[in-house]
């Protein structure tokens, strides 16, 4: 089908019936709370053997093939990793979707993407919502995000029961790019805080303190953050297979780094950001969560740079370290 059934673009038309597009550590947990919510028809993904797995775990319809599945979406959640691989996907589920229908982009990409990407559609009889998230793998087994959203405020209402299935706090920011704008201000916090965090820990380390006592005391008090509870413990036993890659992290600063560029600036927490980050990328730590920035700081207290072996950087993580 090529965009041919009825336009149905009212907020009294509510979004019932979505595919997750992108089944990495967040759109798993995501599609299973859109089946737990009665909302997900089915489920696609690069390598199609994630897609098979969830489908057989959800019990999902077999679709004979994609221009059926899709056809029969009223949405479209993509959850996948930078701007060209959303890109790559909205041309190839494009064909397939019927008029009135709408793409939910749940991936961290720039705000000229989403903006290119809702004028194209809306062309073509296609809404587009971008629609950024944040709290991590935790929140999105929770289904407690937090998402900000651009585009069309209507379309935005028609999709209040998806954004309900997956996320607590759900927020328009405005017209196409705006979620996304917001999302970069989120980033900026997220890698400054993993900045402050990791380097204090490594500091408390070289204190030779009891880390567990200091997380507890320290997250009753004024510097606890999310990552500190999230990620303190682990970080400090070298656990880094849950969560953010921070490969990811380097890109969304990238595009943090060119929209603040615009304004003719630059910011300190975005440029260490790339530099270490980018460090950690070229010693095969690329697919580790955004804490093991901790094995660089531990070289100021001239402690053990690198201890343990660098994954294989073409491993995933796995199911069972991030769900
Ligand atoms: N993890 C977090 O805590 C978090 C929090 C907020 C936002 N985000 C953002 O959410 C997005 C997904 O993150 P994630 O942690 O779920 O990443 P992930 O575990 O690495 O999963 C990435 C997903 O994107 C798919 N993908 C990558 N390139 C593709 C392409 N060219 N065509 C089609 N599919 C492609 C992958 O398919 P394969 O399975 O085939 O590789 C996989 O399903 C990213 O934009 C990230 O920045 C992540």
């Amino acid at each position: 089908m090529t965009n041919s059934a009825q336009p149905s673009a009212d907020s009294h038309n509510p979004l019932r019936r979505a595919v997750v597009y992108g089944l990495g550590a967040m759109g798993r947990p995501m599609a299973r709370n859109l089946h737990q919510h009665g909302l997900l028809i089915g489920v696609k993904n690069r390598t199609a053997g994630k897609a098979q797995a969830l489908q057989k775990e959800l019990g999902l319809p077999d679709f004979p093939d994609d221009a059926t599945l899709f056809s029969q979406a009223d949405c479209v959640v993509t959850c996948v990793a930078a701007d060209d691989d959303l890109k790559a996907v909205v041309r190839k589920i494009t064909p397939h979707l019927a008029a009135g229908s709408v793409i939910i982009d749940t991936s961290t990409v720039s705000p000229e993407t989403a903006r290119e990407l809702a004028e194209d559609l809306k062309k073509q009889g296609i809404e587009f919502l971008d629609a950024p998230m944040s709290g991590g793998v935790e929140g999105a087994r929770k289904g407690a995000l937090s998402f900000m959203v651009g585009g069309d405020k209507n379309t935005f209402k028609r999709a209040r029961d998806i954004f309900a299935a997956m996320g607590n706090q759900i927020t328009w920011m405005g017209k196409s790019g705006q979620g996304q704008a917001a999302k970069m201000v989120n980033q900026v916090m997220v890698a400054g805080i993993a900045q402050a965090v990791c380097e204090a820990l490594a500091f408390a380390e070289a204190s030779k303190l009891n880390t567990d006592k200091l997380i507890e005391v320290l997250t009753a008090g004024a510097a606890n953050n999310w990552f500190l509870e999230k990620r303190g413990h682990s970080m400090l036993k070298n656990e880094f297979g849950t969560g953010f890659k921070l490969s990811l992290l380097h890109k969304d600063l990238s595009i943090c780094q060119s929209t603040v560029k615009r304004l003719d600036a630059e910011l300190p927490i975005i440029e260490q950001g790339l530099r270490e980050y980018g460090e950690l990328m070229q010693k095969g730590y690329g697919d580790e969560d955004i804490s093991a920035l901790i094995r660089l700081y531990r070289r100021i207290f001239h402690t053990d740079e690198h201890p343990g072996t660098p994954p294989d950087s073409n491993a995933n993580l796995s199911e069972a370290t991030t769900t």
